[in-house]
C-alpha cells in the first residue's frame, strides 16, 4: 500500500524516513488577528506583504492611536538592545531603517539625537499610516499621560506590555523625556525592494531590520547590508525563527509538529499535493521566506562570511509553550529532544532543542574597519 496516498496517517521522506501524521495536531493550529483559516491567513496578510502593488491596496497593518501607541515601546528596546551589546552610537550620522514601516523607529532615533539623519525603505508606501503631526500627538500623549499617571489603566497595560516580539520590555525611559521641538521627519521614504535600493550620499553607520530579513536571500541581504555600511557600521537583525514550530511568521497549518523542519522544502510541497490537495495552491503563494532551515547561529555565521563581526544575540520564547514543551510533560519533551530532533538535524546538523522553542531572534553585528 502507498503510505503516500490520502487518508494514510505516514508520510515517507525522499530519504524514506517514516513520519507520523495526525489529523489533530492539524486541526490544532490557531490563527492570530482574528484569521479564520490559512487560506484566509495567505490571502490577507502574505499576499500583500511580498506581492507587487495592486495587492498593497488591501489593508493588513493596523493603524489606530493604540497600536501605534504600543509601537513606541520598540524603539526603546532596540536603542538599549544595542548598548548591551556594546555598539558604539556616538558616532552615527546616517541612519537606514529596512521594511521600515509607518517609520517609527527611525524618527524615534533622530528625536532621541541617536542620528542626525534618518532613512526609511518599504516596498509598500506606509508614509501615510503616520504623518509626522499625528507622530507628534502621539509623543505627546505618551509623555503627558505617563508623566501624569493621568490614565492609569493604560499606563499600566503600556508598562506590562513591553515589545512582543523581542519579549523584552522597558520602561518608556527615553522618549518620555524626549524634546519634542526638536526635527524629527525622515529625510528620505524610499518605496522600493530593499535589494534595490540604490545609495545616495554617504554610506549608513547605522542599520536595522525589525522583522523583515526573511524577505530576502540570506546572502544578498548582507551583501547589501555590508555595501551600505561605513566601516565601522551597526546592524541590528531582529526576525522570526524559521524552527519554531509552525514555521514563525509562515504559519504553516501541518499534520505534524515541526514536518516544514523535518522535511526538504520539495517533500513539504509533495507532502500538501499528496495529503492536503486543496491547500496546495495556498501554500505555494504563502511560502515566502526565501531561505529554509536556518537557525540564528546560521544567520551569524553568514554574516560573517561578508565580514560582519558579531556583537550579540539574544532570542525571545512565547512562555505558554516553554510550559508546554518543556515543562509539562516528558512526553512532550521527548517528542520534541528525540523525535523532532533527529529529524530536523538530517537536513541541518547544527539545530538544538533551543531552536524549536525560539519565536523571534535579534542580532547586532559591526562591519570591520571602523
Ligand atoms: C512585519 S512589517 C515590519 C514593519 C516595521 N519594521 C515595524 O516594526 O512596524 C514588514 C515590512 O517589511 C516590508 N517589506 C516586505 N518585503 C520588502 C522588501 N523586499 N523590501 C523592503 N521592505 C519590504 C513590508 O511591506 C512591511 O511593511
Amino acid at each position: 500500500m502507498d503510505a503516500n496516498a490520502p487518508g494514510q496517517d505516514i508520510f515517507v521522506t525522499s530519504d524514506k524516513r517514516r513520519i507520523n501524521l495526525s489529523a489533530d495536531w492539524f486541526n490544532a493550529k490557531a490563527w492570530p488577528m482574528n484569521i479564520g483559516s490559512y487560506q484566509e491567513f495567505v490571502l490577507r496578510v502574505i499576499v500583500p506583504q511580498v506581492s507587487d502593488k495592486s495587492a498593497h491596496q488591501k489593508e493588513v497593518y493596523p493603524k489606530g492611536f493604540g497600536w501605534f501607541l504600543k509601537k513606541l515601546v520598540t524603539p526603546e528596546v532596540i536603542y538599549h538592545m544595542l548598548r548591551e551589546c556594546g555598539a558604539d552610537l556616538g558616532g552615527v550620522k546616517r541612519m537606514l531603517d529596512i521594511g521600515t514601516g509607518p517609520a517609527i523607529i527611525p524618527r524615534a532615533f533622530k528625536l532621541l539625537g541617536v542620528c542626525d539623519e534618518a532613512y526609511g525603505v518599504d516596498i509598500q508606501d506606509r508614509s501615510g499610516d503616520l504623518p509626522d503631526p499625528q507622530f507628534m500627538q502621539l509623543l505627546n500623549f505618551m509623555q503627558n499621560n505617563l508623566l501624569e499617571d493621568s490614565h492609569g489603566s493604560l499606563t499600566t497595560e503600556l508598562l506590562k506590555r513591553g515589545d512582543s516580539l523581542t519579549a523584552w520590555t522597558t520602561p518608556y525611559g527615553l522618549l518620555i523625556n524626549a524634546d519634542l521641538s526638536k526635527n524629527f521627519s525622515l529625510d528620505d521614504y524610499r518605496t522600493c525592494h530593499f535589494l534595490d535600493y540604490e545609495l545616495t550620499g554617504e554610506p549608513f553607520d547605522l542599520i536595522v531590520t525589525y522583522t523583515g530579513m526573511c524577505y530576502f536571500d540570506m546572502d544578498d541581504y548582507f551583501e547589501k547590508i555590508v555595501n551600505m555600511l561605513s566601516p565601522g557600521g551597526i546592524h541590528y537583525v531582529m526576525d522570526t525563527n524559521y524552527y519554531h514550530v509552525y514555521g514563525e511568521s509562515l504559519e504553516l497549518p501541518m499534520d505534524a509538529p515541526w514536518l516544514h523542519a523535518r522535511v526538504t522544502k520539495e517533500d513539504l510541497f509533495r507532502y500538501y499535493q499528496e495529503k492536503r490537495p486543496k491547500l496546495f495552491p495556498y501554500i505555494e503563494q504563502g511560502f515566502f521566506t526565501k531561505n529554509t532551515h536556518y537557525t540564528v547561529r546560521d544567520v551569524i555565521h553568514c554574516a560573517r562570511q561578508h565580514g560582519l563581526k558579531l556583537l550579540g544575540y539574544r532570542r525571545s520564547y512565547r512562555e505558554s509553550e516553554l510550559e508546554t514543551f518543556q515543562y509539562s510533560s516528558g512526553d512532550n519533551l521527548k517528542f520534541a529532544a528525540k523525535t523532532v530532533l533527529e529529524d530536523c538535524r538530517v537536513l541541518n546538523p547544527q539545530v538544538e532543542l533551543v531552536d524549536f522553542l525560539t519565536q523571534n531572534w535579534t542580532a547586532v553585528f559591526q562591519k570591520d574597519g571602523a
